[in-house]
C-alpha cells in the first residue's frame, strides 16, 4: 500500500517496521495515554505488534493509521488517520463497524495545529478516494485538545456513553454535509 498525503506542514505514508523506535516513543509515554485507557507500552515488541496489525489493516480493511512526518525536521511525529473498526475485533460501546478518525502524536510536537491540519487531509482522503458515507470520531469527555479537533473539522456531536470506566463523546460527519462544506 502506498499511502501519500501531503499537507503544508507534513507528509502522511505508511506505517513501516523501522517506526519501531518512534512508536516505542510514542506509545510509552503516559502523557499521551492519558486519555487512551492509561495503559502505554512497556516493550519494543508491542510496538512492533502495533505497526504489524495496522499493516494488516492496510492489507485487509484497505486502510489503517498513516505515520506522518514533519516537513521541516523530517521527524516522525506520530499518527494520524483513520481506522475501519470491524465487530468481530474492536467495539466502542454500542458502535461495531465504523470508519473513525484519530491521531496520535509525541507532546513535544502539540500545540501546533498538526492534529487539525492532518485531518482535514484525511477527511479529504476518506470522503474523495475512500467514497465513504460516514466518519465517525470518539474522544474522552475530558480529552479537550480532541474534542476541540473534531468539532473544528466540522464532525457533529451526537451522544456520550461509557467506555471502559471513562465517558466518551461519540461524533459523525455525513458525506453530504461535508459536501456541502465544500462547495
Ligand atoms: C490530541 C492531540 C493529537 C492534539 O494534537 P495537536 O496537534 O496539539 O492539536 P491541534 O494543535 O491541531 O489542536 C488542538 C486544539 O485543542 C485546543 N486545546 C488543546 N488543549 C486544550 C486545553 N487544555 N483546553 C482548551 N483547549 C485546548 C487547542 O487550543 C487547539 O484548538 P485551536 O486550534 O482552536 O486553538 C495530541 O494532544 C495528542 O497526541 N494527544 C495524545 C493522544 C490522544 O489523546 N489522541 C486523541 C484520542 S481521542
Amino acid at each position: 500500500m502506498h499511502f501519500f498525503l501531503e499537507t503544508e506542514r507534513l507528509i502522511m505514508r505508511e506505517l513501516l517496521i523501522t517506526d519501531v523506535d518512534d512508536m516505542f516513543e510514542l506509545d510509552s509515554n503516559p502523557e499521551v495515554h492519558k486519555y487512551l485507557g492509561k495503559n502505554p507500552i512497556n516493550t519494543k515488541a508491542q510496538a512492533e505488534a502495533a505497526i504489524a496489525f495496522i499493516r494488516t489493516q492496510y492489507l485487509e480493511r484497505g486502510i489503517g493509521r498513516f505515520a506522518t512526518i514533519e516537513k521541516s525536521s523530517g521527524n516522525f511525529i506520530g499518527w494520524s488517520g483513520l481506522k475501519l473498526n470491524t465487530g468481530e475485533i474492536e467495539t466502542l460501546g454500542t458502535k461495531k463497524e465504523f470508519y473513525d478518525i484519530g491521531y496520535r502524536f509525541m507532546p513535544k510536537y502539540w500545540g501546533k495545529g498538526y492534529a487539525t491540519e492532518s485531518s482535514i487531509a484525511v477527511l479529504d482522503y476518506g470522503f474523495q478516494n475512500l467514497k465513504l458515507d460516514l466518519i465517525c470520531g470518539a474522544a474522552e469527555t475530558g480529552n479537550t485538545a480532541s474534542n476541540a479537533i473534531l468539532q473544528k473539522i466540522g464532525l457533529q456531536y451526537i451522544e456520550q456513553f461509557p467506555y471502559e470506566s471513562e465517558m466518551v463523546n461519540w461524533y459523525e460527519l455525513k458525506k453530504e454535509d461535508y459536501a456541502k462544506t465544500m462547495s
